[in-house]
């Protein structure tokens, strides 16, 4: 594949961010674009426009909320590794483009006057970036499409991702892609961690050929490599952290699947652009939609949203209480 993708300057050239103090043009890693957004209360989160990757979420004590691997290479065409890549128009290699897609590692743009959305975001921390096929992408991909991502950041510093995909194709044809927000969430320790929300569901097993399992009625905990695709998944799953005493929660609409993923150590050490001991400290959790890829006619659009938020772990009798957290609100 090629490197000579737009260069990050250009694509920032093209790009009029309004004057504001939540959202702010910067230069990130090798002097790659990124858009900075700070909520009000201190939470802030970044975007980089290669990939319209965020690679950083932080709450209002500055704490980082998202895991980015030391050795991330921050170097296209080779996608970052860590933060939230979008996987896009085929997650995995559940096709016959390259692993993941190419949204990832594309340059996208600032959008300037995207479509409205049906309810208001009350964010003033927000940004809108576009992604367009190039000549190239639809040789690879024949179709045409605009593809509008919004990242915002809410008041109480939820981070929340739109996706908009739209089927701009003019010869009359569908196309049909899969999805996936790739989120490498931050823990203290792996073996300290539970996953609420996916308890009896059925998956698909990455790591025995796709086979399809259910899974046990207990909260999901991690001793060893995984990598499962759950399907009809409920619109909230939550990451409890013992150690940090923090639960993250997931809430998902227009995404039915989550993939669950750690390549723990023989995987991690066989990974250039991943620490050997970094699989401890990291958890991938990917609202998705895999097994009913989506169709789009031309002049249609897809809607996938996902919003994270971190609230602080409530204890019961000495056990961290998950069922308060996928109750609530
Ligand atoms: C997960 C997949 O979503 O991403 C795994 O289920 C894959 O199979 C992992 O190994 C990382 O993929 P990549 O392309 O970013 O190395």
């Amino acid at each position: 594949m090629s490197s000579e993708r737009v260069p990050s300057s250009a694509a920032a050239s093209s790009t009029a961010l309004p004057a504001s103090p939540h959202v702010e043009l910067a230069k990130g890693v090798n002097g790659l674009d990124k858009i900075v957004l700070r909520e009000s209360r201190g939470s802030s989160t970044e975007v980089y426009l290669y990939g319209a990757h965020v690679t950083s979420w932080k709450n209002d004590h500055g704490e980082e909320l998202l895991f980015v691997s030391n050795k991330a290479l921050y170097k296209p065409p080779k996608p970052i590794r860590g933060g939230i890549p979008i996987c896009f128009p085929q997650f995995g290699g559940f096709g016959p483009l390259e692993q993941h897609g190419f949204a990832r590692n594309r340059f996208w743009t600032v959008d300037t006057d995207p479509p409205p959305f049906p309810t208001p975001t009350y964010s003033k921390a927000y940004v809108d970036l576009i992604l367009r096929p190039s000549e190239e992408d639809i040789k690879i991909w024949p179709h045409s499409y605009e593809f509008r991502l919004r990242v915002a950041l809410g008041p109480g510093g939820d981070l929340m991702l739109t996706s908009r995909v739209r089927n701009t194709n003019t010869d009359g044809k569908p196309f049909t892609f899969t999805f996936a927000y790739h989120t490498y969430f931050s823990v203290s320790d792996i073996s300290e961690v539970r996953v609420e929300g996916l308890e009896t569901l059925d998956y698909f097993d990455n790591l025995k050929n796709r086979e399809h399992f259910t899974e046990q009625g207990d909260a999901l905990t991690f001793e060893s490599e995984v990598d499962k695709i759950y399907l009809s998944t409920p619109t909230k799953i939550a990451i409890l952290d013992h150690e940090k005493k923090r639960t993250f929660v997931i809430r998902k609409d227009g995404l039915p699947d989550a993939v669950v993923w750690n390549p723990w150590d023989k995987k991690a050490k066989a990974m250039a652009d991943f620490g050997d001991d970094e699989y401890k400290h990291m958890l991938c959790v990917e609202a998705a939609a895999i097994e009913k890829p989506i169709t789009l006619k031309p002049g249609e659009e897809w809607k996938g949203r996902q919003e994270l938020s971190a609230v602080p772990s409530s204890y019961c009798s000495g056990q961290l209480d998950p069922q308060k957290v996928l109750q609530s609100s």
